[in-house]
């Protein structure tokens, strides 16, 4: 039974964004997104600002930038959410629980993050702040290396499936190249990804460039509202399921082989939409590195432990697949603004729902949607799955 819907949406173009700030993104985002609703800014009852930053830019205090959006949302409560890379989906759970809980009609939440004023090792210094810094600060490369040391230890149990990743790049940039808001619009070739090169050189373990995400800018936003409500208005895509779980934050207390977190907020997800995961259309999931999308086709149960290249070996993840996993280019591909992604990832999901994905990009079928957003490694994980609502 749906909860709560997405109404309006906006995504703006994903990239390096030079002459954009985070405020500039916050009020262009928020703008687009209510009049995309058909509402007015006025019947605005509640704002999060999902932003992570930790240093990407000197302003932390983010939430009463979304005002700037109209002198109609003075005196609106407006709250900063921070939950790491799941920050953008962290928002809109606070969005969703704003909503049940009765104290809004309306709720609007913008995902921002500005991360290209530094230079991608300042960048991995914030955002090794999202490990377990009394353990694992000094593993080198930023958070690329967490995620080298997780593709390590898979590849010793499993063993090596460093071609299962250079596949799954080449799949998200395919897909990239197809959406206009993604920040590499161009496709790389099996080899360059496969190989490397200087262009295509080890970042952390068996992790290259091409297995991870980049540093990003961008801004997405959407408008929620009670299924009442939505009834009423031109676009309702409605949570049918949206779970949330933690885990330990310290690698050490945790098999981080396993996404054990993921694997439990899927199968919540799944139980309360009484859904099996095949039943969906398409997935967006958490592609920060290439290594956790091949971890996670066997978290979500598309797969056996271990098994996960069968899906993209087998083709099960591409286009045209059994289940089309990151049709958008996912966070490879589209970027991993981090604050932004979680929206972001809604965002695609309700376009591809309602048939207003870019043309390139619109799957032919559509009509149900899993979202994986995940902060840190696999520590914080929310689930939706979307619907229209009629
Ligand atoms: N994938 C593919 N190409 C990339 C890329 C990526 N992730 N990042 C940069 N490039 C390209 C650039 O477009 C540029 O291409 P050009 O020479 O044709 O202009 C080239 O590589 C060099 O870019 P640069 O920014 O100097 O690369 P870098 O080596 O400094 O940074 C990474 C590359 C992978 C280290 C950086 O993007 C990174 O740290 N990513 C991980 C971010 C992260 O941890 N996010 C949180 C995840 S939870």
């Amino acid at each position: 039974m749906a909860t709560a819907c997405i109404v309006g949406w906006s995504h703006g173009k994903f990239g390096k964004l030079d002459g954009e700030t985070s405020e500039s993104l916050i009020v262009k985002a928020a703008s687009e997104a209510i009049a995309h609703a058909g509402i007015e800014p006025k019947d605005i009852d509640v704002i999060y600002v999902g932003n992570m930053n930790g240093g990407f830019v000197r302003q932390e205090f983010h939430s009463s930038l979304a005002l700037q959006t109209h002198p109609d949302l003075r005196f609106k409560p407006s709250t900063r959410v921070e939950n790491a890379c799941a920050t953008g989906s962290a928002a809109i759970h606070m969005g969703l629980n704003t909503l049940a809980a009765g104290k809004a009609r309306f709720v609007l939440v913008v995902g921002v993050e500005k991360m290209t004023e530094l230079n991608s090792a300042q960048a991995g210094e914030v955002l090794i702040k999202a490990s377990y810094v009394a353990e694992e600060a000094n593993i080198e490369a930023g958070f690329a290396g967490i995620f080298g040391k997780i593709t390590s230890a898979y590849f010793q149990r499993y063993g090596d499936k460093s071609d299962a990743l250079a596949k799954i790049a080449v799949k998200a940039h395919k897909n990239g190249a197809k959406n206009p808001y993604a920040h590499f619009q161009k496709e790389f070739t099996y080899e360059f990804c496969r190989n490397p090169s200087d262009k295509n050189p080890f970042v952390a373990g068996p992790l290259k460039r091409t297995d991870c995400s980049p540093v990003t800018d961008g801004a997405a936003a959407v408008v929620l509202a009670d299924v009442g409500t939505a009834l009423g208005l031109r676009h309702a895509i409605a949570f049918r399921a949206a779970e949330h779980v933690n885990d330990f934050l310290p690698m050490s207390k945790r098999d981080i082989v396993k996404f054990e977190g993921p694997q439990l907020a899927w199968q919540r997800a799944l139980a309360s939409a009484k859904l099996d995961l095949l039943d969906l259309s398409f997935v967006e999931t958490h592609d920060c590195f290439t290594s956790a999308e091949l971890i996670e086709y066997e978290a979500m149960g598309l797969t056996a432990p271990g098994e996960g290249e069968r899906a993209i070996h087998e083709g099960w993840v591409e286009r045209d697949g059994k289940l089309p996993i990151n049709v958008s280019g996912g966070l490879k591909a589209k970027g991993h603004p981090v604050g932004a992604t979680g929206v972001s990832m809604h965002v695609m999901a309700a376009m591809q729902l309602s048939g207003a994905a870019p043309a390139a990009l619109q799957l032919p079928k559509a009509d149900k949607a899993g979202v994986f957003n995940m902060g840190g490694a696999a520590v914080a994980n929310y689930v939706s799955i979307l619907e229209p609502l009629r």
